[in-house]
């Protein structure tokens, strides 16, 4: 059995080691599906903590704090995400979170620009069932164009990492990082499989 199983690693290793992306790997088994299931729990669990949703919130104003209240100041999405004119996101979040020392309730920021996503394609997480939210983080049509390589290089982006440093006052993601990324592999290699479906 074991060396069965290590000689058709061997084989899929050898078809399958130089294509980038999992497109030709074979129909995942039961069991790969039951623990993408599981993996994608650890996933939907940090989507929908509050340093994430607070940026995809189902209407247009952004959330605060981990109860998720509306934005102070009547700040808005505005017509691509960076706010409204005059208004802007970086008006006041900087290119880095301000140092610890200026206390609590600053506002937090990124160098490649704090914004939310655009009208268009709002990636709500707020508020959305499991299974709902599995099928729409993959959808090209909802998730800016990405496939599951560019969803797998967007875990890296600032915006996202900010999670796990979120600046003073504030609860950074409580499942660690790499816990995360490893969820999403798993769940990615078992072919992103959804909940109830
Ligand atoms: C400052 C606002 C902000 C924060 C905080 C934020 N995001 Fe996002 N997120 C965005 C924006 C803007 C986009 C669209 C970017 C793009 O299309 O490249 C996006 C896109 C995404 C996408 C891809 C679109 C989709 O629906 O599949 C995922 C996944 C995602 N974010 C996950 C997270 C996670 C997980 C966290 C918390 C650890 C987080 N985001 C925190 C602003 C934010
Ligand atoms: C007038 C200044 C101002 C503008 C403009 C502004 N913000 Fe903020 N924002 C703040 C301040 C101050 C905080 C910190 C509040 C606190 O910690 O109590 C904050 C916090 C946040 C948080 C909360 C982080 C968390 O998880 O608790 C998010 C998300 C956010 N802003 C998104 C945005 C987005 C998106 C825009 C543009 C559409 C924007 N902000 C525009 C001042 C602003």
């Amino acid at each position: 059995m074991i060396r069965s199983s290590l000689v058709l690693a061997l084989l899929l290793a050898a078809c399958g080691g130089q294509t980038p992306g999992a497109s030709q790997a074979p129909a995942p088994s039961p069991a790969d599906r039951e623990a993408g299931l599981a993996a994608f729990e650890t996933v939907r669990g940090v989507l929908q903590h509050p340093r994430c949703q607070n940026c995809h919130p189902a209407g247009d104003v952004p959330l605060q704090g981990d109860e998720g209240r509306p934005h102070n100041q009547l700040v808005l999405r505005g017509p691509t995400g960076h706010g409204m004119a005059g208004a802007e996101c970086t008006t006041c979040h900087g290119p880095t979170n301000p140092p610890n020392s200026f206390g609590m309730h600053v506002p937090p920021g990124v160098a490649k620009g704090w914004h939310m996503p655009p009208p268009e394609m709002p990636m709500v997480f707020v508020g959305v069932a499991p299974g709902a939210l599995c099928e729409q983080i993959k959808d090209p049509a909802r998730n800016g164009g990405k496939d599951m390589k560019a969803l797998r290089a967007h875990l890296e982006d600032p915006l996202l990492t900010w999670g796990w440093n979120p600046g003073a006052g504030r609860t950074p993601v409580p499942t660690p990082y790499a816990e995360f990324v490893a969820a999403w592999e798993t769940w990615a290699r078992a072919g992103a499989p959804c909940p109830g479906g």
